[in-house]
Formats: C-alpha cells, sequence, structure tokens
C-alpha cells in the first residue's frame, strides 16, 4: 500500500475501555478521516441498553453499526468488504482472535491496513519482555504477523500505562501502589522519585487518529508515544495543589511489589497481572530518550498534562 490516507475504516471493540476514547476521536477528527467509519460489535453489546449511550452519538455521527460474531469467518468477511482500514481495540480476552482477524484481512481484497490491538506497554521493551506472563498473547500477534503478513501492513500503537487506570488504589492491591482521594493517603513504589511515562485515554484517541492522519510516519511501524512523563511523588504533590492539604505517603520497596507477583502468580490470582504491569512501569519499561509523537505532528502542548487526569481524579468521574 503507497503512503495512503484510509478511507473506510473498521473498528473492532468500539465500546470498550479504550475503544470509546479511540472511536470517538475517529468519529470527531478535523479534518475528517476517511469516507466511512463502521464498528464491528457483538449482537449482546448492539441491543445492550446501556451501551446505546454510546452507540447513538455514533450513529448520529454517520456510523455503521455491523454485529456479528468474532469468532465466525463468515461474519467478518462481510464486515471486511470495501475496508480498507482495521483498528482493534479488542480487550485481552480477545487478544487471540486477532490472528483469524489478520488472516482474513490478508485474504481479503480491501483490507490494507491494520492497527492490533496493543495501547499498552512496550512488549519488546528489553530482553527481559519476552519472558513476561502479560505480553504473551500480543507476542503471540506480532509473530503472526511479522511471519504471515505480506500485502497487509500493521501499526502499533505503544502508549504505556493509562494515567487514569493508574491512579486509584485497590485496597485488595495495595502493594501495586494509587493514590486515595478520600482519606489523602498514597501510596508509592520504590522511593516515588522513579520516572514512569503515561497516556491520558483522550490522548490515546488523539494518538491513534494522528497515526491515522500519518500514514507515511505510521504504516508498518510500531510507534512509542505518549503524553508526558511524570514520578509518583510528583503525582502525589498535584493531588496536594488540587486538594489544598497534605497527603500521606507509603512507600512499597521495589523488592516487596515483586514477591507480592510471584506470590500471585504461584495462587492463580489475577491481580497478578497488575503487580507485573506495576513493577514494569516503575523499574523504567515506559522511558525513551525520544517518543514518535513529534513524527506525528504532536508536539508536547497538544497533549493532555497530568493534572486533568488528577482533577477527574478527585471529582470521582470514571474513565
Ligand atoms: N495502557 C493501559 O493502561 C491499558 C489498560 C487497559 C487496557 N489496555 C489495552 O487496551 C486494549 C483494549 O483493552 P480494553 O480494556 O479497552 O478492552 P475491553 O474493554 O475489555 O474490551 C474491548 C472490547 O473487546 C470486545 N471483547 C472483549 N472480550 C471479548 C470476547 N471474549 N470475545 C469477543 N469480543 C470481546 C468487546 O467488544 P464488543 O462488545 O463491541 O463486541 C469489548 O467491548 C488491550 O490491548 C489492552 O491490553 C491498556
Amino acid at each position: 500500500m503507497a503512503a495512503e490516507l484510509p478511507s473506510k475504516i473498521l473498528i473492532v471493540g468500539a465500546t470498550g475501555n479504550i475503544g470509546k476514547y479511540i472511536t470517538n476521536a475517529i468519529v470527531s477528527a478535523e479534518p475528517r478521516i476517511g469516507k466511512q467509519v463502521s464498528i464491528f460489535t457483538s449482537p449482546a453489546t448492539a441491543s445492550s441498553e446501556s451501551k446505546q449511550a454510546v452507540l447513538s452519538p455514533w450513529k448520529a455521527k454517520g456510523v455503521s453499526i455491523i454485529s456479528g460474531d468474532i469468532n465466525n469467518p463468515d461474519d467478518i468477511r462481510k464486515a471486511y468488504v470495501g475496508i480498507d482500514t482495521v483498528v482493534s481495540c479488542l480487550g485481552k480476552n480477545a487478544l487471540a482472535s486477532q490472528i483469524e482477524l489478520l488472516k482474513l484481512a490478508e485474504e481479503s481484497k480491501d483490507v490494507q491496513w491494520f492497527f492490533p490491538s496493543e495501547y499498552g506497554t512496550d512488549i519488546e521493551y528489553d530482553a527481559s519482555s519476552k519472558d513476561e506472563k502479560p505480553h504473551q498473547n500480543k507476542r503471540k500477534v506480532r509473530a503472526y504477523i511479522h511471519e504471515n503478513l505480506k500485502r497487509v501492513k500493521c501499526t502499533y500503537v505503544v502508549t504505556g500505562p493509562y494515567i487514569e487506570m493508574y491512579l486509584p488504589l485497590m485496597p485488595t492491591a495495595k502493594e501495586a501502589g494509587g493514590y486515595d482521594v478520600k482519606s489523602k493517603a498514597a501510596v508509592v513504589i520504590g522511593d516515588g522519585n522513579g520516572k514512569v511515562g503515561f497516556t491520558s485515554m483522550p490522548d490515546v484517541g488523539k494518538l491513534v487518529v494522528a497515526a491515522l492522519q500519518h500514514p507515511e510516519a505510521s504504516l508498518g511501524k510500531i510507534l512509542k508515544v505518549q503524553s508526558f512523563v511524570t514520578t509518583p511523588n510528583a503525582i502525589v504533590a498535584e493531588f496536594e495543589r488540587q486538594t489544598g492539604a497534605k497527603w500521606t505517603i507509603e512507600k512499597v520497596p521495589n523488592q516487596r511489589l515483586r514477591e507480592v507477583e510471584k506470590e500471585s502468580w504461584d495462587a492463580n490470582n489475577p491481580l497478578a497481572t497488575v503487580y507485573t504491569l506495576k513493577r514494569i512501569w516503575a523499574e523504567g519499561g515506559t522511558l525513551y530518550e525520544k517518543t514518535d509523537n513529534e513524527v506525528l505532528g504532536l508536539k508536547p502542548e497538544d497533549m493532555e498534562p497530568l493534572s486533568i487526569a488528577v482533577g477527574k481524579a478527585i471529582r470521582g468521574e470514571r474513565f
């Protein structure tokens, strides 16, 4: 595919946690992206009362809703007709289904560009990344693409942690760190001065749109992007500034986090993934000399600052 702008876009997983932000950004993009945006969703979601608040504004903007089974090849083949660009936002339980979606994309006449569901931790950050348990499904998808896709080009958008999801303190997983607005208490990993690169959820949508608008810079690339870099202690300072009060800070040694992580994997505790990701982020796995924001045309002032996410957390806004 020459570096052509997308014309007909299909979004899979559009109504999920990050899919909502990506789809909102695509359907509201200025200048408009492509001629047509469609979403492929399950019949359960298409008919769900609670999802209408998300689906109705999209329908009003001309988005086509295609309902079908992600695991039914005929449903996917039909949905791919006329589509040149697929943006997958599938959740972690459906990541492996993307292998079939990619195979069908390669077989189709129309699909030329595919964004696999990434939008998170860099699964190829360094030599140790290949052994991290939460990375395995995304690694399989990348390996399938590398070995099998010839015609279709892929773009991976690697964003690091979402600041909105990083902030809340989980009472059942204190060693993972977090911020409790009610009790004005923070739990930080290590000494709290370790830098972490974050992306806000609205900025994930903005960055995907920028990738779609700049195929010459994004086609076939693994893009490392983020909103800002900060430290757990700087986040406490921002909470203190906005609440006008002093917060207590508890420190969890990195070694303690590693112990809880291992115990959780040994006990098949679903929180194990959270501990692993927090450990990777606390130990520098989100830091780059330079990100790809600039090649996508985004400057630091285009990105959301920490203060916005902290404000939302204080007001108790759900993401
Ligand atoms: N950076 C971070 O901090 C962070 C945090 C969370 C997630 N992520 C990443 O973001 C991506 C999307 O995650 P998410 O949390 O947004 O996903 P999600 O909300 O759990 O799911 C997204 C959509 O996937 C579809 N789906 C989920 N399970 C399915 C299944 N078993 N079979 C078929 N379809 C299924 C559903 O679409 P329909 O109902 O429309 O059919 C759902 O709305 C993932 O790659 C994840 O690793 C990153």
